[in-house]
């Protein structure tokens, strides 16, 4: 959460800074500050409410001069969002100005310090304490003064900092936040993510957990937390620079929810090789694959419900015993792992607090770890032991779509080669499932060409109080990330049930005219599911159902129906996600949502 930018060189730092930040607003969108130094003074402004709010109040960076500057896209952990919470934040005199993104735990006991040597506070923040601490430090040398606060800091941070007795130089230090740099002509850049410094350079270095760099127009170098100078490696990034632009559609939710075909084909095709499926990336011989006696995944929000897919997928495929677990729940729990578990994480953003600790304990564990990632170069992508890359791009919408259809086919994919390589799927079974695989982008595409009808569909539930998903099985994941999806974007309370359990509470919830989207993709269940839809149903209940195209039959249960082109059992979220991503996208259009950027959210947790 929060994004932070900086900048030093020949141009007028702000709107680089501006235009930087805008591409990271989705970490976070409660404020926005930056701070631009111009030799002689540090200048700062700073607003509450979106980026736009500061854009205008700065005429687009206009108001602060200077080729030397840093900046602050908040969500608010500690102080609720205010101007003078929103970075940066700044020594008593004025003389250091720091941007963070991170949390410092102990902040308080080095408040109470800093406060017993005179130190007075303007904010509720714990970022402030930052600057005063360098402050106290400081001895004339800006990177001795920071090596001692990060003896001192708890916790996790991504920082940028300016000491104005240093006009030339810009410095950025990193633990268990994200933080790239890279060089552009004539001048120096630091952001949290990639799609903030595209427009300037593709190459980039990726600073890495206690590493500080110091950087000047010229130049950036490198160095550990003893102040010894070290090498790093630079790397391209080949992202398309349109890929983080809307590209004319309304909110980037809908253009990426267009990018999901070619998400799905990228991530399967490199590893699709002579008809067989080819995972070089996963370190694992065949015998390694043999020797695997469990499988546990683990991650947070849409991530754990493509874990909660894959767990049918693995289980009725491959015959591996999964358990899939919330990270926020794995990592406290003291988890049981034993010989034979391979641990898999998965997550878009790569930066997941919550996931990444639960990587950090499983590997302490002696657990071997593999991550499935989207952000390259990203904190989980770096310290799994092997990681497995969903190819969809940048994904700026907080509520996950692409990157969601993307770790699907990525888990599929092993799946499908676990079932082979441990004899549980045959040449031929395997042939036949790689060509259904490939049908799956035309299938979704199709699939989205559904959106008139969604639409219409979702605008009569704009003033909907409660939305209910139900399935069984896979049924019941897609359900939760049917549901997940619509409450995160349109503010209507919604929730996923079992569809069995539906009766042991929940069903006195149902009231008339009450809206139950149902899913029933998998053929051995669809009895089971329509009686549950007959329960709802005579309860007043208006019944949605997203089913496979043979099964006419639940129009005796349902009051609509999407129906979703043939494919096979275990790929069937793959398309019956999409109705239910566009109603929820519908539903908050409907009713003039924040659909990029939903209230209280940011795309990337960084913090417990
Ligand atoms: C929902 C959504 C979140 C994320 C979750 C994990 O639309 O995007 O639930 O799936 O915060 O994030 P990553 O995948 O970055 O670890």
């Amino acid at each position: 959460m929060c994004g932070i930018v900086g900048y030093i060189g020949d141009q007028q730092a702000a709107p680089i800074l501006l235009d930087g930040l805008e591409k990271l607003e989705y970490r976070g969108y409660d404020s926005a500050g930056i701070a631009v130094y111009d030799g002689e003074e540090i200048h700062v402004m700073k607003a509450q409410g979106r980026l736009k709010v500061l854009n205008e109040l700065s005429h687009g960076g206009e108001m602060l001069p200077g080729t030397l500057g840093i900046g602050h896209t908040r969500w608010a952990t500690h102080g609720a969002p205010s101007d003078t919470n929103a970075h940066p934040h700044f020594n008593q005199d004025r003389t250091i100005a720091v941007v963070h993104n991170g949390i410092i735990e102990n902040y308080l006991k080095l408040k109470k310090k800093l406060e017993k040597k005179g130190y007075t506070f303007v904010s509720e923040t714990d970022t402030e304490i930052i600057a005063q601490l360098l402050d106290y430090y400081y001895d004339g040398n800006p990177l001795r003064a920071i090596t001692k606060v990060m003896h001192r800091m708890e916790g996790s941070y991504a920082l940028g900092i300016i000491f104005s007795d240093h006009p030339d130089e810009l410095y950025a230090v990193r633990k268990d936040s994200p933080l790239i740099v890279g060089h552009t002509k004539g001048g120096s850049i630091i952001a949290s993510d990639v799609p903030a410094v595209l427009k300037y350079t593709r190459d980039v270095v990726f600073i890495e957990n206690e590493e500080i760099v110091r950087m000047t127009a010229e130049q950036m170098e490198f160095f550990n937390v003893d102040e010894e100078p070290i090498d790093k490696e630079t790397v391209h990034i080949d992202w398309d620079v349109n890929a983080a632009e809307k590209g004319g559609y309304e909110h980037f939710m809908l253009k990426e929810m267009y990018e999901q075909p070619k998400a799905i084909t990228d991530t399967f095709s490199p590893r699709l090789k002579d008809g067989k499926i080819v995972i070089e990336e996963l370190g694992m011989s065949d015998e390694d694959i043999k020797a695997v006696r469990k499988i546990m995944i683990v991650a947070c929000g849409s991530a754990y419900h493509t874990g909660m897919t894959s767990k049918y997928v693995f289980e009725g495929l491959a015959r591996i015993p999964v358990e899939v677990d919330l990270a926020s729940e794995f990592r406290y729990r003291d988890p049981i792992l034993e010989e034979g578990t391979l641990l898999i994480v998965v997550s878009q953003s790569g930066e997941t607090a919550d996931t990444l600790a639960a990587l950090r304990e499983a590997k302490s564990k002696g657990v071997r770890v593999l991550g499935i990632v989207n952000v390259v170069g990203s904190s989980i992508a770096r310290e799994a032991d092997n990681v497995m890359y969903t190819w969809a791009g940048p994904e700026i919408a907080v509520a996950t779509t692409k990157a969601y259809s993307a770790q699907l086919i990525a888990l599929y994919l092993l799946a499908m080669k676990f079932a082979h390589v441990r004899g549980e799927l045959s040449d031929e079974g395997l042939a036949e499932m790689i060509e259904e695989l490939k049908e799956l982008p035309a299938q979704v595409e199709m699939m989205l060409n559904n959106q008139n009808k969604i639409q219409k569909f979702a605008n009569r539930y704009l003033a909907a109080r409660s939305i209910f998903f139900i399935g069984r099985g896979i049924d019941y994941a897609i359900s939760l990330e049917g549901s997940l999806k619509l409450k995160e974007v349109s503010y209507i309370h919604s929730e996923a049930y079992a569809a069995g359990e539906l009766k042991h509470g929940t069903i006195s919830l149902i009231e008339e005219g009450t809206l139950v989207c149902s899913v029933l993709t998998q053929e051995e269940l669809y009895k089971k599911t329509i009686s549950n839809m007959v329960e709802v149903r005579t309860r007043g209940a208006f019944v949605m159902a997203v089913t496979n195209v043979d099964n006419t039959e639940v129009e005796k249960a349902a009051d609509y129906v999407v129906y979703i082109p043939k494919t096979n059992k275990y790929f069937t979220n793959s398309l019956a996600i999409i109705p239910l991503q566009l109603f929820g996208y519908y539903v908050a259009v409907g009713r003039g949502c924040d659909v990029d950027k939903p209230r209280n959210l940011a795309k990337s947790v960084t913090v417990e």
